[in-house]
């Protein structure tokens, strides 16, 4: 079982590809759909299905990262999708309508077991969190390698709001923040972690973390905080392993 298809799911795009789970690499070309603008279950399944196809992966075990707090096989919020997806059979449905056999995990507790197998998170001890930053902040927090799941960091309150409203890569775009604004913002949020958590390391993912440079200035020299080294890819090839990890 060392080739699982890795469906990311996200709020604004589902993106996919055959992992090798022995590289911790892309054995295909990334292929990427919209998540339909009513970020309803049906048409999300949908989409999920077409990508099964596209694989011609019918059957097979297929890994997913999904932006909400999953619980025993059942999605429990919706930050950025639906609200019907809260208490909903997320892994039986899938399983129904794809015919392959899945495991379903949070998107950031995906991309966070990916950088811990494969990625800067390899050997460290201690306390490990990854902040993804896309439509929202997700977050992974390891101990000594080992998760603890949907930890939701992107909820903490934070000035009028929650974290993610202010420091969320989208944040940035709707508000139009310089990267000095926007990294000003991030560092708040950061520091607030540090304090809380002291981690040993703090990666970034999402797809903002290929622009570390343009806002590492304004991040705290006392940090420990560096990008994700898989980048984008995190969230499917951490999917694909979340199934060789839970899957039966
Ligand atoms: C959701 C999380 C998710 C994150 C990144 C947040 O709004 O609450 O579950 O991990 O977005 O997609």
């Amino acid at each position: 079982m060392n080739r699982i298809l890795g469906i990311d799911v996200g709020a604004t795009g589902i993106k996919s590809a055959i992992v090798d789970l022995q590289e911790g690499t892309l054995i295909t070309e990334r292929f990427k759909l919209q998540t339909p603008v009513s970020g309803k279950p049906k048409e999300m399944i949908d989409v999920i299905h077409q990508i099964v196809e596209h694989f011609d992966w019918e059957g097979k075990p297929i890994g997913l990262g999904f932006p909400a707090i999953i619980k025993n096989d059942i999605s429990w919020s919706a930050s950025n999708i639906h609200e019907s997806w809260i208490g909903f059979k997320i892994k039986n449905e899938i399983e129904a309508q794809t015919g392959c056999s899945c495991v379903v995990i949070n998107d950031a507790d995906a991309a966070g077991l990916a950088e811990l197998s494969f990625g800067k998170g390899k050997g460290i001890k201690g306390t490990m969190i990854l902040l993804t930053l896309g439509t929202g902040i997700g977050s992974a927090i390891f101990n000594d390698g080992v998760l603890l799941p949907n930890t939701e960091l992107g909820h903490l309150k934070y000035k009028d709001s929650i974290a993610e409203k202010y420091a969320a890569n989208s944040s940035r775009k709707l508000k139009d923040l310089s990267w000095e604004e926007y990294g000003t913002e991030l560092n708040d949020v950061l520091e607030h972690i540090d304090f809380v958590f002291s981690p040993n390391l703090i990666l970034l993912g999402g797809g903002i973390s290929k622009k570390f440079k343009n806002f590492s200035d304004y991040i705290s020299s006392g940090l420990n905080v560096c990008p994700a080294e898989k980048f984008n890819n995190a969230g499917i090839i951490g999917a694909a392993l979340a199934y060789k990890i839970y899957g039966k």
